[in-house]
């Protein structure tokens, strides 16, 4: 699959199978995370992959937008550590866009993913600080549910000529 076919067909997949993915692949999802620009190259992430279904059941508690981890094979949190950081005030957008690499890639691989949000819920952050064990001064920004799918869908298409502006807005 070519980049644009993987930006323009990534979907959130909701429906998993519950099949094991390989370790190869989740390892590739991770390179791809790791592989995201940061401000002033300063990679401020850390990242939790967990199979534990009790530990998704926790999750599912605390963020309730997760129920698609029922049958997800990993749920991966995206977390942030402000101590890394080169350029302050960037990690949100770091992590971001390490994130989005991460879709793209078990996109790219075939699975299936939903971003679902933690970050700046203040409650939902120290409910998952406390279900991995985190530093508290680290950030988990969001939790990943991965799977092997089950449905489909189309790409979105969500072109806009009107928000576009030739050099003025
Ligand atoms: C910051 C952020 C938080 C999100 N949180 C959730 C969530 O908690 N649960 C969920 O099912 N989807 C969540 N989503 C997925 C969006 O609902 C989804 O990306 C959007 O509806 C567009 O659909 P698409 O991903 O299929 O293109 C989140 C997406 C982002 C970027």
């Amino acid at each position: 699959m070519d980049a644009i076919q993987a930006i323009l067909g990534r979907r959130s997949i909701r429906k998993f199978t519950g099949e094991a993915i390989p370790e190869k692949d989740v390892k590739l999802f991770l390179e791809a995370a790791m592989a995201a620009p940061s401000a002033c190259n300063q990679q401020p992430w850390h990242y939790i992959v967990a199979k534990n279904k009790e530990t998704f059941s926790k999750i599912m508690e605390a963020q309730p937008y997760t129920k698609m981890l029922e049958k997800a094979s990993i749920a991966g949190i995206v977390c942030a550590d402000p101590a890394l950081q080169t350029c302050p005030g960037y990690w949100a957008q770091d992590c971001s866009a390490a994130t989005e690499n991460l879709l793209l890639a078990v996109h790219a691989l075939g699975y299936g993913a939903t971003w679902c949000g933690l970050y700046p819920g203040d409650d939902v952050v120290w409910k998952i600080r406390g279900i991995f064990d985190m530093p508290k001064e680290v950030y988990p920004l969001c939790v990943v549910a991965v799977g092997v799918p089950d449905e489909e869908k189309p790409p979105a298409n969500r072109y806009k000529q009107e928000r576009v502006h030739e050099e003025k807005w």
